[in-house]
């Protein structure tokens, strides 16, 4: 092999050997085997050689360009492969770790006291049915025995969406639903969302949940109810708690009362309840003097604040994780 050309490819073979990675082996092969450099600008001295030596040169030079690019080649195979090594060992996944905890989710309170309402009343009977939160004037108040402009409506200011529907403001409407479309017997409970124009305060809200209770058959009294309720209360409040009730007014039963469960010393009002009002049996058909029945409500968030001390309704609506997790 001619002096230059043994040179070049000693000197490129080493360059190639001495490469790191590929971008040094790219550069390598830019620098000896590229358009006008190394090896072709070799070649371009040809036209200045003798006749008689240029094909041998050429040949030569040929050679040399192609030893290059084999050893170039395993070269690349080689770096390659230890290119690949390093990838994985810097992307092993060490499977013995322990995972990240997702954090568990968990029912809002206010729906694990319903869950508890649910429960305790149908394991007394009672049949779960949802009324809509849109409700009909009809139902919220004109069935419900409520007179024309009866001081009892201001007491639960509504937001009216039309003259004759508004957001429920106690889920006392359904009463009128079922009365319609069922013949006694029946027990029925129903827990939902209920709307008022209130002033929002620690304990007033302007969305609020309540459940309603009621059942209507032959010869049912206020004995009934107290049962009723005292077993419910018991089931919710504990084995001693005792259930009082005192005279109020709802236009939709008579005789009406509130009543109160003693709680560690003291009397907390829970509701309203009473007699179902006759006029509104009356109103779908139903024989008052063969049946009678009791309805009574109460406020959901009221029960979990007085299950768990929480003094402020607010909290239960303003999903702060803080105060949701510790229930
Ligand atoms: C009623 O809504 C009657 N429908 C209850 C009833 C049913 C009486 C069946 C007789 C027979 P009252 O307005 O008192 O009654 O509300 C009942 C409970 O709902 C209250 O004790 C309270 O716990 C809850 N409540 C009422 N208004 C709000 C409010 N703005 N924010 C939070 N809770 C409320």
């Amino acid at each position: 092999m001619s002096e230059p050309i043994g040179q070049m490819l000693e000197e490129a073979l080493e360059a190639v050997r001495s490469a790191e990675n590929l971008n040094d082996l790219a550069a390598v092969e830019t620098r000896y085997l590229g358009r006008n450099k190394g090896f072709n600008e070799l070649k371009r001295t040809i036209g200045s050689m003798p006749q008689a030596e240029r094909p041998a040169f050429g040949a030569k030079i040929n050679e040399a360009a192609n030893t290059l690019s084999e050893a170039a080649a395993e070269r690349k195979a080689t770096l390659e492969e230890i290119d690949l090594g390093l990838r994985l060992a810097k992307e092993t996944i060490d499977v013995t770790l322990p995972g990240r905890a997702l954090p568990a989710g968990r029912l809002h309170p206010l729906t694990q006291t319903s869950e508890r309402i649910k429960t305790v009343l149908s394991g007394m009977g009672f049949e779960f049915v949802d009324g809509p939160e849109l409700e009909d004037y009809a139902y919220n108040f004109a069935a419900l025995n409520y007179p024309e402009d009866h001081p009892a409506m201001d007491e639960q200011n509504s937001f009216f969406v039309n003259d004759s529907q508004l957001l429920r403001t106690q889920t006392t409407a359904l009463q009128g639903r079922i009365m319609a479309e069922r013949r006694p017997p029946f027990r029925i409970a129903t827990i939902g969302r209920c709307f008022r124009y209130e002033a929002v305060d620690a304990t007033h809200h302007h969305t609020f949940h309540q459940v309603d209770v009621f059942m209507v058959d032959e010869k049912i009294s206020m004995a009934d109810l107290k049962g009723t309720l005292g077993s419910f209360a018991r089931q919710m409040f504990g084995p001693e708690t005792l259930v009082r009730f005192r005279p109020d007014f709802f236009p939709f039963v008579e005789p009406g009362v509130d009543y109160s469960i003693n709680w560690r010393g003291r009397w907390l009002e829970l509701g309203g309840a009473g007699m179902i009002h006759p006029n509104i049996l009356r109103a779908y058909g139903i024989n008052p003097d063969k049946y009678s029945g009791f309805a009574f409500g109460l406020g959901i968030e009221r029960t979990h604040m007085i299950q768990t001390g929480v003094n402020d309704l607010r909290l239960y609506l303003e999903n702060d994780l803080r105060f949701l997790k510790q229930y």
